[in-house]
This record gives structure tokens, sequence and C-alpha cells, in this order.
């Protein structure tokens, strides 16, 4: 399956994304989580140290792969499509969850700050990569909206747009959901994040329900995830937190969503 994670800045994309691959590794899946955020670190939260994360070599620069994989001599005529071990094995780095990383990066043209190259890589990746049962793939998107309108995510089975109980963020969710929708992304949901009381919760229910956007979960505000963000933990420093609970039990029901039966180990 293919999962994307969507949402405005500072959401809790990163946290619920590597969250949801990491149990999905564990739950015995040949997982992939790709880093499609230019300014995000998802390696970090896969537990790849710093350092150790500066040296990726993001895909953007080995873009000459997905040339020959999917390209022909005709124009606009593409060959067959790809698995999820061609990647691991050319192109992901291995991370301490058990996950696949693979780090898009970014083609920026001096002074446009444009990263076109790299959401077409994406969507380019996504379109021929085969997923079987038994395999994951897991987006973390930037943020925001506007590299939607370039369909980066339109070849993934579920879309997860996350939202705290902030206003503008909800807003930005909403457009979201429209656009992926109007892509043709079969099951859109969304995520209510870093929720500090009954108040918070009750208008992330009202908002989905109001505009007809199916609520996969909640996930409270949790000091330690905080503290852990703050200090640059890993996903993997998490376990046993509520936090971290309620991303495993929203994978489950992904999982349920997209293959329409629980598997084995953990339910997932
Ligand atoms: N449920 C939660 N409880 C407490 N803190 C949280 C929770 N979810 C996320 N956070 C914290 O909020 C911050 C932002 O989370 P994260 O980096 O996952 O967001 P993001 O949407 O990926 O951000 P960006 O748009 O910058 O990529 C982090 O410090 C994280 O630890
Ligand atoms: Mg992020």
């Amino acid at each position: 399956m293919k999962i994307a994670v969507a949402g405005k800045g500072g959401v809790g994309k990163t946290l619920i994304a590597s969250g949801i691959a990491w149990t999905l590794a564990r739950a015995g899946r040949m997982t992939i989580a790709i880093d499609a955020d230019p300014s995000s670190n998802l390696a970090l939260a896969l537990g790849i140290p710093q350092r150790d994360a500066e040296t990726i070599v993001p895909v953007s620069e080995q873009d000459s792969w997905i040339k020959k994989k999917t390209g022909t001599k005709f124009p606009g005529v593409y060959n067959l499509n790809f698995s999820v071990a061609d990647l691991v094995k050319d192109l992901s780095v291995p991370t301490p969850a058990g996950v696949h990383l693979l780090v898009m990066g970014t083609v920026k043209s001096m002074g446009s700050g444009c990263t076109c190259p790299a959401n077409s890589l994406v969507r380019n990746l996504l379109r021929h990569l085969i997923v079987d049962r038994a395999e994951a793939v897991v987006l973390d998107m930037e943020a925001g909206i506007e590299h939607l309108g370039r369909g980066t995510a339109e070849c993934v089975d579920i879309m997860i747009v996350v939202s705290d109980a902030n206003r503008q963020s909800l807003e930005v969710g909403k457009t979201i959901a429209r656009i992926a929708l109007g892509a043709g992304i079969p099951r859109v949901q969304l995520v209510g994040n870093r929720i500090r009381d009954e108040a918070e919760k009750n208008l992330i229910i009202s908002f989905a329900e109001e505009h007809g956007i199916p609520l996969l979960g909640l996930i409270l505000y949790d000091p330690t995830v905080s503290s852990a963000g703050v200090a640059g933990e890993p996903v993997l420093s998490l376990e046993g937190t509520p936090a971290l609970q309620s991303i495993e039990e929203i994978t489950r029901t992904i999982a349920q969503l997209v293959d329409g039966k629980k598997t084995d180990r953990v339910g997932v």
C-alpha cells in the first residue's frame, strides 16, 4: 500500500509518517519511507544520526536511475514499472527503525527556490512503483498545498491529512483534502494531532463532520513527544507512549481500509 501524509507546516506529519512506517516495518512489511519534504528530516525521525543523515545523496541527484527505469526513446512513452525491491537495492538507505529511507531532495535553480523537478520525480516514482500486499510506502509530504497542484501524490491508496485544533491548520487540511479527492485519491482522511482538551477534540470532530472528511484518528498532546522533538530524538524513543499507541492504532485502521482485512503480527 502507498500512504501519503500531508498537512500544514508543523502539524506532526513527520512524527506520524515515521510512526506509521516503523509500525508497518515491525509488523513484517518491507517498508519504504519517502522524505518528499526538502526541509524535513525524516532520517532523524527514523533513527539515523544527524551526521550520517547529512551524507545521504538525495534521489534528485540520481534521477538518471528513474529516467533509465521509466523512460524510452519515444517522447511521452514510458517503460515498465519497478518494484520496492528495486528501490531498496538501488536507492534507499537502511534505518535503525527497520524502514528503508528514500530522500527525494530538491533541485533548486538559483534564486527561484523552485522544487518542481523533485516533485515531478516523486510523482513519476509513485506512478511506476509496484507495491504488493507485503510491502508499504509512506510518503512524508512537503507542508502546505502549493506542490499538490502538480500531482505529487496522486498515485497513493490513502492520503492522511494531519491537523491540530488550530483553525488555520484545519482550513489548510480541508483544501488539501479537496485537492486530493479531485486528483482521484480513493481515500482521504483526517488525523487530529496534539489535542490538549475536550474543546480541541470536539472542534476537530465537528470540523470533520461538517466538511465530510472521515476522521481516521486522534492523537493527544504528549509531552514526551514534544521533548523528543526538541531533543531531535527518533520515533524509536517513543515506544509505549500514548501518542505512539494512537499512531499504531491508526496504522491498523489504514491496513484494514486499504487491504480490507487485518493481517498477522501486531495486527497490521
Ligand atoms: N502529539 C504530539 N504531542 C506533542 N508534541 C507533538 C505531537 N505531535 C508532534 N509534536 C511535536 O511538534 C513538532 C512538529 O512535529 P513534526 O516535525 O512531526 O511536524 P511536521 O508537520 O512534519 O513539520 P514540518 O511541516 O516542519 O515538516 C515536533 O517538535 C514534534 O515533536
Ligand atoms: Mg516534517
